[in-house]
């Protein structure tokens, strides 16, 4: 049931189904998350069985400020992470710290850390302001779509994933569009486990060091899996020299193919459909999973994607296509 988050008695029936230990599906500014109380382990177990996601694959706490998130730290927040919540905060950023024992246990899939992140839409914030009212520190949400399938951007993508029967609060089209940047602040150097809409110099020059790359060590994440955010149509992605040269090639054929491109254009005379992907990194990434959406709405057998380009503004949007080429 689609709720306007705008309305403060629809935020209090909301934050009145969360404290119940119902789920509720709300916006953020990265993706609309599924919700549970963070510190109910049954509430959130309905969160894994809903998406169809393994146990053990660690949620998302969302709190209102660093404070809100020491209830779930092993430690005050210092140094690097205090660092990188006070300049992102609220913000698309979440930050790996080692949790408290005996906190979040279900949230956190059993690992010895939880991820955090306060996030700035408007909506996600009146919600968890509601939810505290009632006693409950936070909010464990993944992105509200079934596992391994594409990242929900309005509250109707998220109707379309799970039906009617869920509380969807509509904050409108979220403005970010792709997952949150992910550090692991729990090693001895912080590491970017998901790239995602702050370039990795900004973060690099608060935190003070370079970021580590992801290694097998590190916990295991489904967003951080190399096959994910999977169209049902096969997707593949090329270079544009690649994709003009296979657009040339490619004749009469029967299939049902989409071009999602930047700069390749279709040939003379070819009637396949096109869509052109914004110029700028941040639009691209608004309208990224809108788009696989709707190009996949249509039934397609191919999408054919122009790689963006390699500079790092386009980290988090290479990515998504990178993990959805590669189902
Ligand atoms: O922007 C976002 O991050 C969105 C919105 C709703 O906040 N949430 C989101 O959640 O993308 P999800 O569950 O789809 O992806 C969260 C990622 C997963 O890959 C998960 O494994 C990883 O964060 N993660 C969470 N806690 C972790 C931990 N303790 N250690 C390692 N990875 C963790
Ligand atoms: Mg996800």
């Amino acid at each position: 049931m689609l709720l306007p988050g705008s309305d403060p008695a629809a935020i209090e029936r909301a934050a009145e189904a969360l404290a119940a230990g119902e789920l509720v599906a709300f916006p953020t500014e990265t993706v609309y998350g599924l919700g549970a109380r963070a510190d109910d382990d049954r509430a959130v177990a309905g969160i894994f069985a809903l998406k169809g996601r393994p146990a053990d694959h660690p949620l998302i706490v969302h709190v209102l400020d660093a404070s809100e998130a020491s209830h779930f730290a092993a430690a005050p927040f210092g140094g690097v992470a205090q660092r990188l919540a006070e300049a992102f905060w609220p913000g698309p950023l979440t930050l790996i710290v080692p949790r408290a024992a005996e906190v979040a246990r279900a949230a956190a899939g059993g690992q010895s850390t939880i991820g955090l992140r306060s996030p700035s839409h408007p909506v996600a914030r009146a919600l968890l302001a509601a939810v505290r009212q009632r006693g409950v520190p936070g909010v464990a949400a993944p992105s509200a779509n079934r596992f391994g399938r594409i990242s929900p951007t309005r509250a109707q993508h998220v109707v379309d994933e799970f039906g009617d029967a869920l509380l969807v609060l509509d904050g409108g089209e979220c403005e970010v569009g792709i997952e949150s940047s992910i550090i692991d602040c729990s090693g001895a150097v912080p590491a970017l486990l998901r790239p995602g809409q702050i370039p990795r110099e900004r973060i690099e020059a608060v935190a003070g060091v370079p970021l580590a790359e992801r290694d097998s060590s590190s916990p295991r994440a489904s967003g951080t899996l190399e096959a994910h955010y999977a169209p049902r149509a096969k997707l593949r992605l090329m270079p544009a020299p690649m994709l003009n040269t296979a657009l040339q090639m490619l004749g009469d054929s029967p299939l049902r193919l989409a071009v999602y491109s930047r700069t390749v254009r279709l040939p003379q005379g070819c009637r396949l459909q096109r869509r052109a992907m914004p110029d700028d990194p941040g639009q691209a990434a608004h309208e990224l999973f809108a788009a696989l959406r709707e190009l996949d709405a249509q039934g397609l057998d191919l999408i054919w994607v122009e790689e963006p380009p390699g500079e790092s503004a386009w980290d988090g949007v290479r990515d998504r296509l990178a993990r959805a080429a590669a189902a």
